[in-house]
């Protein structure tokens, strides 16, 4: 069983336009930070990434505050000692277990998996014929719908006849349906300051948001330029027809 097919958001980065909402980035981190860096990696994003094009919009400035909350193992110095200092924003997002085994260790035998790519690893595994029904519609979306489904898709008790593993959680969409992830998020567990409803489902669609930019952070970039050779190739097609036109005017 794969699962039930996630629905369809609307993401502010859909389409040929899209982009992504800075706040809900913003948004996102927090949450990420806050819940899901308990125990999922993100190897692949440094803090100084935070200030970058097309990204949550952070400033330097912040992204330094932000980076100077951890504290790293640094060294060996002159003396040759191993010691811990704050954060820089060169330094990557800190990872919860120091390796695999612990990690399984700590989560009843499954690692959590790191979250760097996760938008684009999800989503994608569907079978036949679902993958070419995928094919026709929002096919880049699918990771972030999966991840928000996922974390809105506990269930307290598994439904008649469904055994339960001991120590897992049912979840409507988790492929096989019982996962060794707890339920992460509870309503008003993140505080936001901007107004926007604390509730699990609004934390899914931020934080989703937020693993689909860390995956895809040069999707704005991307999607400007392939705009910009569309209307190019526009102009090219008029230019050639009336070049056409005009070379084979008189080949009656
Ligand atoms: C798996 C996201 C919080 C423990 C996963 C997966 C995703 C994810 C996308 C992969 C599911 C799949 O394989 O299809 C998140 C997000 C979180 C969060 C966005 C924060 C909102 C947590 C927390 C814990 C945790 C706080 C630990 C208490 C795990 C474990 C797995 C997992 C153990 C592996 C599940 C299994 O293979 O059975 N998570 N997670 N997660 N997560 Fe989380």
């Amino acid at each position: 069983d794969h699962g039930s097919i996630p629905p369809s958001l609307s993401w502010s980065f859909a389409g040929p336009f899209g982009k992504f909402d800075q706040g809900q980035l913003q948004r996102g981190y927090k949450v990420y930070k806050e819940v899901c860096s308990a125990c999922h990696s993100m190897n692949l994003v440094h803090y100084r990434n935070l200030t970058d094009p097309g990204g949550p919009g952070f400033s330097v400035a912040q992204a330094e505050a932000l980076a100077s909350e951890i504290q790293v193992k640094d060294g060996p110095n002159d003396a040759g000692d191993m010691f811990e200092r704050p954060g820089r924003v060169a330094d990557k997002f800190p990872s919860p277990f120091p390796n695999e085994n612990a990690a399984r260790a700590a989560n009843g035998g499954a690692a959590p998996p790191d979250l760097s790519l996760m938008a684009k690893a999800r989503g994608y595994e569907r079978g036949f014929p679902q993958f070419i029904f995928d094919a026709f519609t929002q096919f880049q979306e699918k990771g972030p719908n999966y991840i928000h489904a996922l974390l809105t898709g506990f269930e307290s008790s598994p439904p008649e006849g469904f055994a339960l593993p001991e120590g897992s959680t049912y979840n409507k969409y988790f492929p096989g349906h019982a996962t060794k992830m707890p339920n992460p998020l509870a309503d008003d567990q993140v505080t936001y300051d901007d107004g926007t409803p604390q509730k699990v489902d609004q934390y899914a669609k931020d934080v989703s948001a937020f693993l689909m930019w860390a995956a895809e952070p040069k999707l704005e970039e991307r999607k400007r330029i392939g705009l910009q050779v569309m209307i190019f190739m526009i102009i090219l097609a008029g230019l050639l027809y009336f070049t056409k036109k005009a070379v084979w005017a008189d080949a009656h």
